[in-house]
């Protein structure tokens, strides 16, 4: 018995040995290759249009892109293989971008729109936005309602080309809805008292409230979204592509895990 014991041992000895030997040799080798014939061939890239000046899906911490969509968007490219670069534009750019070929995919926080879908097409959303309303604290805006009542004059701050923006000029006409390139500024606007409410997307909107005094949201909501990831319409291939890695990165839980990490419940 012993004996079986002891071979057994010396078996088990000799096998770990060569294990350890034949990983050494390895990474010799990975080593040696490196930069020469047999190197991984580079990964495919894929560019990612954004706005990023909406917390919390898309902003800068230092120089560096990050939020919701940023990280949803690296958790598709590892997904799929791929390297992704994050281009940051104006955000009433970003389809024209994806129309032309300069992005693959526009992510920013976007809302699946009639409009919109004339000229891209959408993935599976990914997450859904409330368009609200943000007013100086003691505005007489007490609700949506009072905003677009007969006889108001109210005018709405919003980013240029939003559905805030489309929505708000749809219902209040053009005059009373001024145009910014971000949320930020038309906060500031708000401030100044040039507006007399911003029209934002609510988690946006409770970023700007919570970075300046004297404001808040309005209870009542002005209007239900969902967010998407845009594509060219010949990009069929593409679309398949992200559709399938939203669905496996929803399914394992690292969507709602990026989720959760950026927004309370
Ligand atoms: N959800 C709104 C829209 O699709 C606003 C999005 C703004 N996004 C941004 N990254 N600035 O129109």
């Amino acid at each position: 018995m012993k004996k079986i014991l002891a071979l057994a041992l010396a078996l088990v000895m000799i096998c770990a040995t060569f294990c350890v030997l034949t990983s050494c040799k390895d990474k010799t080798e990975v080593n040696e290759n490196n930069g020469e014939t047999n190197a991984p061939a580079p990964k495919e890239k894929l560019v990612m249009a954004t706005n990023a000046y909406f917390p919390p899906y898309e902003f800068y911490e230092g120089d560096k892109i990050v939020g919701v969509d940023a990280e949803i968007a690296q958790a598709v490219a590892n997904y799929l293989n791929m390297d992704l670069e994050i281009k940051d534009m104006e955000f009433d750019t970003i389809i024209t971008a994806v129309k032309e070929g300069s992005a693959d995919f526009g992510m920013a926080g976007m809302t699946i729109t009639e409009d919109r879908l004339k000229e891209v097409d959408f993935s599976t959303s990914y997450a859904t936005g409330v368009q609200v309303v943000i007013v100086a604290d003691g505005s007489p805006i007490t609700t949506v309602d009072d905003l677009f009542a007969d006889g108001a004059t109210y005018k709405a701050g919003v980013q240029q080309g939003t559905t805030g923006d489309t929505y708000s000029t749809w219902d209040l006409g053009d005059e009373r809805v001024v145009r910014y390139s971000n949320g930020s500024n038309a906060v500031m606007a708000l401030k100044g008292g040039s507006v007399d409410c911003v029209i934002i997307d609510n988690e946006p909107a409770k970023a700007l409230v919570a970075a300046n005094s004297g404001l808040k949201i309005l209870d009542t909501e002005y209007a239900n979204e969902a967010y998407a990831i845009c594509v060219n319409k010949e990009n069929g291939a593409l679309l398949e592509k992200i559709n399938a890695a939203i669905y496996a990165l929803t399914a394992d839980g690292t969507i709602p895990a990026i989720l959760d990490k950026y927004i309370a419940k």
